[in-house]
């Protein structure tokens, strides 16, 4: 079975990504290679940061390994907060006061139309792959849900009446921006062997 380290510090995308790939795949975190640091994310584009995270891992530990890095579009902001979506209110800042400022932002526009965007990097024997998944939905006028992290309590899906936080896992990964880029990279993977 391929092994991959899946360069991320964020443990909410680790759990998807297992919960994702099931046992198709061996996803290795950060934590299991004793790798701790921080990994830098200072390029102008999504898929620039992918591509950054995962030279930097596979720079650091020469095993095949891959990155996402995603961003949350919204029509009505001009594409914001996108590749800021994880410092969007600020150095420091948590999911809520990111999800706050949103909110703030929107408050009394009517287009609330947005996108989840994610692009995965992956580093396999030394070449660079890059995979795409996107989801459309809205932006609600309130948090709402318990699950997920980041901006789920305020984004619903397309065809759905519950927010990515509301949902079950499964219904998420589904769905989510994330789940297509990686089916994307599963179904190039199986394709090598
Ligand atoms: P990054 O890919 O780690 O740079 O994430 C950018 C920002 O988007 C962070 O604030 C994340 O919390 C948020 N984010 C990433 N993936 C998701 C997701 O699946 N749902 C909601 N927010 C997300």
């Amino acid at each position: 079975m391929i092994s991959l380290i899946f360069a991320t510090n964020n443990l909410h995308k680790l759990r998807e990504l297992q919960e994702i790939t099931g046992n198709t795949l061996t996803v290795k975190s950060l934590a299991d290679i004793g790798f701790d640091s921080e990994i830098p994310e200072t390029q102008p584009t999504i898929e620039g940061n992918a591509r950054q995270k995962a030279r930097f891992i596979y720079e650091k530990t020469g095993m095949d390994c891959f990155a996402d890095d995603t961003g949350l579009e919204i029509s009505a902001l001009e594409g914001r907060p996108g590749v800021y979506s994880a410092r969007y209110a600020g150095e420091g800042c948590s999911f809520a006061d990111n999800v706050n400022k949103v909110l703030k932002e929107m408050q009394g526009l009517d287009d609330r139309r947005a996108c989840f965007r994610c692009v995965i990097c992956l580093i396999y024997k030394g070449n660079e792959f890059v995979f795409e998944g996107r989801i459309d939905g809205e932006i609600t006028l309130d948090p709402s849900g318990e699950d997920g992290f980041g901006y789920d309590p305020v984004f619903i899906p397309e065809g759905q009446s519950q927010t990515f936080a509301g949902m079950p896992a499964y219904l998420k990964n589904g769905l989510s921006h994330r789940g297509r880029a990686v089916h994307k990279m599963l179904q190039f993977l199986s394709r090598l062997e």
